[in-house]
Formats: C-alpha cells, sequence, structure tokens
C-alpha cells in the first residue's frame, strides 16, 4: 500500500528507529536479534498512524515518533512471537529468516521478552508530560494483556481447525491486531491534546481500521506470494486458522474489509486537515494493498 503519508512516515521512521538503536547499541545477543527483526522492515504502519493522529488533533507529527517506537517495538515482539514453532511456526518474515529461524527459540523468545520492556522505557523517557505518558502507558497495558493482543494470540491459536462463528473470529482480530491499531491512533491523539471527542473519534477510526486490516492479511494470505509479502503464504488454510476467508468466502471478506474501512473512514468525518485527508486515503490503500 503506498500513499504519501505512509511513504514520508516511513522514512521518517525508519530514521528516527535507527538512530535509537545506534545510541542503544550494547554488546547483547538479546540486542542484537531484536534489532534485526526490528530494522527488517516493514511498513511501519503503525507509527505513520500515529503521527497522522498526533497531526489531525492538532500536534506535531514527530512528537508521535516515540509513540511510534514503542508500539513497533510491542508489534514487533508480538510478530517474533507468533512465528515461534509452538505458535504458528514460521520460517520467513519481512524479507528475511525469522528471529529464532537466525537466532535459535531461546534467544527469540528472549528478544521478544525485552522488547516489551523496551517499549516501556522509551515511553517513559519520552518529552512528554507525566499525565499523557500515564495515559499512553495505561492503554498500552490495556490493548495488549488478556484484554488485547495476548489474549487474541491464545484465541487465534485454540481456533485452530475448530469452526468459529464470524462475530468470534471478528472478536479474535479485534484483540490480536485491531487493538494495537487502536493505540497507535489513541497514543498520538493523547500527546496533541485531552479532547475525549477528538480522540475517540480517531480511536474509532483505528478500530474499524485494524479490523479490515487483518480481513486483509487473511486474504493476501490465499491470494498473495511470498515475495510480495515478505512472509510465508498459504498457511492459514494448512493450519486451519480462524480467519475471515474462511469464515466468510473470499469475494464476502472483500466486502466486510470494504465496509470496515468505510466505517473507518465516517468516524472521522467530522475532521476537516490534511491529516484528516492521510488518513482517509490510507483507509482505502488499505484494501488494494499488495503486502
Ligand atoms: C502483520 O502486521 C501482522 C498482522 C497484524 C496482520 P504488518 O502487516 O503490519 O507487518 P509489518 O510490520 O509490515 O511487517
Ligand atoms: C498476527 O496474525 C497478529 C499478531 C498479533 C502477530 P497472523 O498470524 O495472521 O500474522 P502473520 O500473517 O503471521 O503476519
Ligand atoms: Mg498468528
Ligand atoms: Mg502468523
Ligand atoms: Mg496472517
Amino acid at each position: 500500500m503506498e500513499t504519501r503519508a505512509l511513504t514520508t512516515g516511513k522514512e521518517t521512521f525508519d530514521r528516527f528507529l535507527h538512530e535509537y538503536l545506534a545510541k542503544a547499541a550494547l554488546p547483547s545477543g538479546v540486542f542484537e536479534a531484536f534489532s534485526y527483526s526490528l530494522r527488517a522492515g516493514g511498513k511501519r504502519i503503525r507509527p505513520s498512524l500515529a503521527m497522522l493522529a498526533c497531526e489531525c488533533a492538532g500536534g506535531t507529527g514527530t512528537d508521535a515518533l516515540p509513540a511510534g517506537l514503542a508500539i513497533e517495538m510491542v508489534h514487533t515482539f508480538s510478530l517474533i512471537h507468533d512465528d515461534l514453532p509452538a505458535i504458528d511456526n514460521d520460517q520467513y518474515r519481512r524479507g528475511i529468516p525469522t528471529c529464532h529461524a537466525a537466532f535459535g527459540e531461546a534467544t527469540a523468545i528472549l528478544a521478544g521478552d525485552a522488547l516489551v520492556f523496551e517499549a516501556l522505557s522509551v515511553i517513559l523517557n519520552a518529552p512528554w508530560p507525566k499525565a499523557v505518558k500515564l495515559d499512553i502507558l495505561a492503554r498500552l497495558s490495556d490493548c495488549c494483556g488478556v484484554n488485547g493482543l495476548i489474549q487474541g494470540e491464545y484465541e487465534d491459536i485454540m481456533a485452530e481447525g475448530r469452526p468459529l462463528s464470524f462475530p468470534e473470529v471478528e472478536e479474535i482480530d479485534r484483540k490480536k491486531t485491531s487493538r494495537l491499531f487502536e493505540l497507535s491512533l489513541y497514543a498520538g491523539a493523547r500527546i496533541a491534546t485531552p479532547d475525549a471527542r477528538v480522540i475517540g473519534a480517531l480511536v474509532d477510526y483505528g478500530i474499524s481500521l485494524g479490523l479490515a486490516f487483518q480481513a486483509v492479511d487473511d486474504i493476501l494470505d490465499l491470494t498473495s506470494n511470498a515475495q510480495d509479502l515478505g512472509k510465508t503464504t498459504g498457511k492459514d488454510a494448512a493450519q486451519g486458522k480462524a480467519t475471515v476467508v474462511k469464515s466468510l468466502g473470499l469475494a464476502r471478506a472483500r466486502s466486510w474489509a470494504g465496509e470496515m474501512t468505510d466505517r473507518a473512514v465516517s468516524s472521522i468525518a467530522g475532521m476537516d486537515n490534511a491529516a484528516a485527508g492521510a488518513l482517509r486515503e490510507i483507509a482505502s490503500a488499505m484494501l488494494e494493498r499488495v503486502r
């Protein structure tokens, strides 16, 4: 998915990440392993969304870079552990061997664990008022623990090979993927403003966009290839994963993803600035993405 805002967001974020890693570098096998996975790239959509939310809420986008870094760290932790033999058992990620394929399972587990705590320290060291840090940390813990990402990953594994209703699949996706999108929008907006109405509209956009994003991820697992995607394809069906595609079929999965992006766009209908325009553009581009 290419939009100007995402291209700029990725460039800005990658510069910030590389500066951070150069400063934080230390002789540790765990640091080496998580840096490998962080540097491997990826679309950086969550940091880009955090910067746009900040701008949309009246702030300066780059003020949200530490939030973007913390979220990208949590996201990368989730990918490293998602790829482990005990979870999805994948060997290829972001165009290179997975963390455990390159460094061994023990190091990959610890690299993922470490990223969670590094994310906390990035937020604690950010140049924001204490109240802002506390609000972001509170949302992060709610979005990522048993109300969010970890629980979603657990339910995803437990659902393998079982027939789930569509609302049950949607619930898994809400937790394993959409809550981190919610956090990205929340954090960006909260840095700019305490206004609950503004934050709420952006959060609603993130929730729906996250659901669309996972639906498209499920579609691409079936329709794309490892070279375009930078990760193994065709595995969801083989592993009996409870996906939107398995539940609705390809055509209805596509139209459902369309409905979710429409819902995302209407959440910010009242916002009339360049960043809101960029968020609307990203929602449409999401449906067409090939990686
Ligand atoms: C992959 O996320 C995991 C899902 C939530 C579907 P991304 O598709 O954002 O992965 P990267 O960061 O670009 O590698
Ligand atoms: C990933 O779901 C959600 C995470 C929290 C990592 P998937 O298992 O579908 O993600 P990919 O396809 O491996 O990136
Ligand atoms: Mg998975
Ligand atoms: Mg996976
Ligand atoms: Mg997938």
